[in-house]
């Protein structure tokens, strides 16, 4: 069994809430999300051969990745994600060195929290620390992002893996997913909590459903380019998507206006957020979930049994699902004191309705990436 000590470096990364601002991160709009302390920790050291070897804290699983060799692990149960990065490492010029790699995750996995962003942002820091090859943490979040959209082959946005590598204690991040500036405002919920709900139904965005909505909003920009100039769909407005509806056929209307409405609610979001209106902000959390399940259709029996039982309960002050959809978890404004009352209520909900029982857990605010060098 290998200690804490027997390593070089330590390197964690966050998993993630988004508040609000769903589907809107590949089309250039902005998003308010924040790392959560649930997080993946990579523990590093080089071990003289040509191979990453890898195991994990919770599953017996170990498998020795060839450096020269490591497109064969792409599609590995376990193994994917890190393949992926090893080779987004490589593209990148970086010359990897066989290593031991200890992977410890408390994001549980499916849940829509960004377990994959942590893997993948803690294990890119570790290998980057261990070559002596510096980054940004940003430089690490794209790094991140690449290997998921070209090796992992999900089109994901950047939201996951920039919360996950750049998040801030106690503080939600407003990111403009066109330039990568980033507001950190500070959450201040004062008698309310962020409560996570995990609907326990497994999600996964590399099974297509997510590579489809992202084409559906690429076509909707494409058609609405015919007659307006728009560097990207959330610059455009739910006033110009409503007069040139005629070339949004089919879902692309309904794709688009969830765009564009949502693009505002963030705006709003952040707003009440700064002024501390948690009303406004738990009422755009419930709009947000609307769209999402009427719009956008990324919900799902589970996630709206989750939602609607939450924002049935008199100290909630709204709640939405969080992350990609298709399953995952729902966040809500819950007042402290009635959080335990608040779990009770949905749960006994949620269970008549989905036949199985959902886990919670509340929100702290956390750092993405940190580093740390144990010895060597
Ligand atoms: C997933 C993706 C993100 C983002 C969300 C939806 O979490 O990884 O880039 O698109 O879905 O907001």
């Amino acid at each position: 069994m290998k200690t804490n000590q027997d390593f070089e470096y330590e390197a964690s990364a966050a998993g993630r809430v988004n508040i609000i601002g769903e589907h809107v991160d590949y089309c250039g709009g902005k998003v308010f999300p924040a790392a959560l302390s649930l997080k993946n920790t990579i523990r590093i050291r080089k071990n003289g051969t040509n191979e990453i070897r890898l195991s994990f804290t919770d599953i017996p699983n170990v498998f020795h990745l060839p450096i020269d060799r490591l497109s064969e692990y792409k599609t590995v149960k376990y193994a994917s994600y890190f393949a992926a990065c090893a080779l987004a490492l490589q593209d990148a010029g970086i010359s990897l060195v066989g290593c031991d790699v200890l992977s410890d995750c408390t994001v549980p996995f499916g849940s829509g929290l960004s377990s994959s962003a942590a893997i993948e942002v803690s294990f890119i820091a570790a290998i980057l620390a261990l070559v002596g090859a510096e980054k940004s943490k940003v430089e690490i979040a794209l790094l991140a992002q690449k290997a998921e959209r070209e090796y992992v082959g999900t089109q994901c946005g950047i939201m996951d893996q920039y919360a996950s590598a750049c998040g801030k204690k106690d503080h939600a991040m407003l990111l403009s997913c066109d330039d990568l500036s980033c507001e950190y405002v500070p959450l201040t919920l004062g008698d309310y909590a962020l409560v996570i709900a995990n609907t326990n139904k497994p999600h996964s965005l590399s099974d297509g459903k997510y590579n489809e909505r992202r084409e559906e909003t690429e076509r909707a920009l494409k058609q609405l380019q015919t007659r307006l100039s728009a560097p990207c769909l959330a610059a455009v407005t739910e006033d110009a998507i409503k007069e040139n509806r005629d070339v949004l056929p089919g879902v692309l209307y309904s794709r688009a206006l969830h765009v564009a409405t949502e693009v505002k609610r963030v705006e709003k979001a952040a707003e009440a957020m700064k002024k501390g209106d948690l009303e406004s902000l738990g009422r755009l959390l419930k709009e947000s979930h609307a769209s999402l399940r009427d719009l956008f259709e990324v919900t799902g029996a589970e996630l709206d049994a989750l939602a609607d039982a939450a924002n049935e309960f008199p100290y909630c002050l709204g709640s939405r699902m969080t992350g990609g959809g298709f399953g995952g978890s729902t966040v809500s404004i819950v007042r402290k004191d009635k959080i335990s009352e608040f779990e009770a209520f949905v749960s006994e909900r949620y269970e008549r309705a989905i036949h199985y029982k959902p886990d919670f857990y509340t929100a702290e605010i956390a750092d993405g990436i940190t580093l740390r060098k144990i010895k060597g």
